[in-house]
């Protein structure tokens, strides 16, 4: 197929706008391909004003540009920015994985009516070419299961925690100051980042539109002294983890959750900002993919990988919708895990299947037992409660 000519509007020009504009100043077949950027507000930018508007019709209405690419930090804006362009028939690049998570069905559907393609490479783990790979080369039925740490700022956090000794807040402050994390970092260290990241690469691996407001995700901000003396006591890590499991009987099982990691795990040796994933399937076994997950270059050249790809007419075909009668979401998988309490009335809300081991100290105390995703999506409210922490120890009872 004839290669496009892009003439290309960019929305946002923050970390990864700014990243992408100085990426693609180092690649001759583009540094002349954006038109126009908009921005929210006037301020004082590295680029001569005459390139930026305020309006995002300038953009959308604009018949030469063929091409959009949405790098806002706003998901509700990203939203109309994304809709509207491929509406009007333009190719779009995003790299905002709430907004795609939550609009994964309409998203699938907008690109079929109108004919268009919307890639979004760097909303899953920035650099690293995993939404493709799901797609191209895992587009068969061997895949069994995709496991990773997918979030740069919390897996900063933690490498400060275990390997400088650095308490939580202190590592917390440092991954705010050096950009990794939002100045309400909620969304990185409850989980909600590596979410709508796990939501995004499910789609690529099992063909299911997944809700991500039915899915368990619970992140490291209740972590204690006592979990990680524990686990390092045991020779783990405590790393936060995303996985999608194919079950038996076309089933898959999705949660996010910290995790005791070994040494003999791949994810064991991802530190500070960077992601890694690993992926699982019969007869290849595993396969490692490694890589920066945040930050201005390594996000802006997975949009740049997009945006070429897009010259060459590319366009995600969702194969894998169309696999035999479909994967459907198991929600009452049972997976073991370490729960630390103080009060002991906390263990009245644990429906747990089966206890292997209790310890009773006199402020923690723990319970490691078998309990199923379904029950503690039911209290995760009551997760949030500061008293406590969960952590997966990795087992899962075979469905
Ligand atoms: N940072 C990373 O490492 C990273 C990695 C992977 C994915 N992402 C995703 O990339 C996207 C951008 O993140 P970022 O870190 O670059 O954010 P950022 O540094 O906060 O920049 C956001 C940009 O969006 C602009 N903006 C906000 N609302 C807008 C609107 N309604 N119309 C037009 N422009 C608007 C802002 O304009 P002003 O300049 O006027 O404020 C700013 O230029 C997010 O979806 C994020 O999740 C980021």
């Amino acid at each position: 197929m004839a290669r496009q000519e892009l003439k290309i509007g960019v929305f946002g020009f923050g970390v990864v706008g700014k990243g992408l504009y100085e990426v693609m100043k180092q690649s001759p077949a583009l540094d002349k391909a954006i038109k126009k950027i908009c921005v929210r507000s006037k301020k004082q930018r590295d680029l001569p004003e005459s390139f930026f508007t305020y309006n995002p019709d300038d953009i959308i209405n604009d018949e030469e540009i063929n091409t959009v690419v949405e790098l806002v930090d706003d998901s509700e804006a990203a939203y109309h920015i994304v809709k509207k362009s491929l509406q009007k028939g333009k190719n779009v690049v995003s790299a905002n994985k709430k907004m795609i998570a939550e609009h994964m069905a309409e998203m699938i559907a907008l690109q079929k009516e109108h004919n268009v393609s919307l890639l979004y490479e760097a909303s899953a783990c920035g650099s690293i070419p995993v939404i493709r790979s799901l797609e191209e080369y895992y587009d068969n039925d061997l895949l069994l299961s995709v496991t990773g740490i997918l979030n740069g700022s919390s897996n900063y956090i933690l490498s400060r925690v275990f390997d400088n000794g650095q308490p939580y807040e202190v590592a917390l402050k440092e991954a705010q100051t050096l950009g990794f994390a939002e100045s309400d970092p909620t969304f990185d260290v409850e989980g909600f980042d590596s979410l709508y990241k796990l939501v995004i690469l499910t789609m690529h691996s099992f063909g299911v539109v997944i809700n991500p407001d039915e899915v368990l995700n619970y992140g490291i901000s209740n972590i204690s002294d006592f979990d990680i003396n524990y686990a390092r006591e045991k020779g783990f890590k405590i790393k936060l983890v995303g996985q999608v499991e194919r079950l038996r009987e076309n089933k898959i099982t999705l949660f996010v959750l910290p995790r005791f990691v070994g040494r003999d795990k791949y994810i064991y040796a991802v530190e500070e900002e960077f992601n890694g994933v690993v992926i699982k399937g019969l007869a290849y076994d595993k396969q490692f993919m490694f890589g920066k997950g945040a930050g201005g270059h390594p996000t802006g050249s997975a949009v740049l990988s997009d945006i070429t790809a897009l010259m060459h007419n590319y366009r995600y075909e969702y194969k894998k919708t169309n696999y035999f009668q479909g994967f459907s979401y198991f929600k009452d998988a049972a997976i073991e895990i370490y729960l630390r309490y103080r009060d002991k009335e906390v263990l009245s809300h644990f429906d747990f299947q089966s206890v292997s081991e209790e310890y009773r100290g006199p402020k923690n105390s723990y319970v490691i037992g078998f309990i199923k995703l379904s029950s503690l999506m039911a209290i995760r409210e009551k997760l949030r409660d500061k008293q406590l922490f969960i952590a997966a120890t990795g087992k899962a009872l075979n469905y």
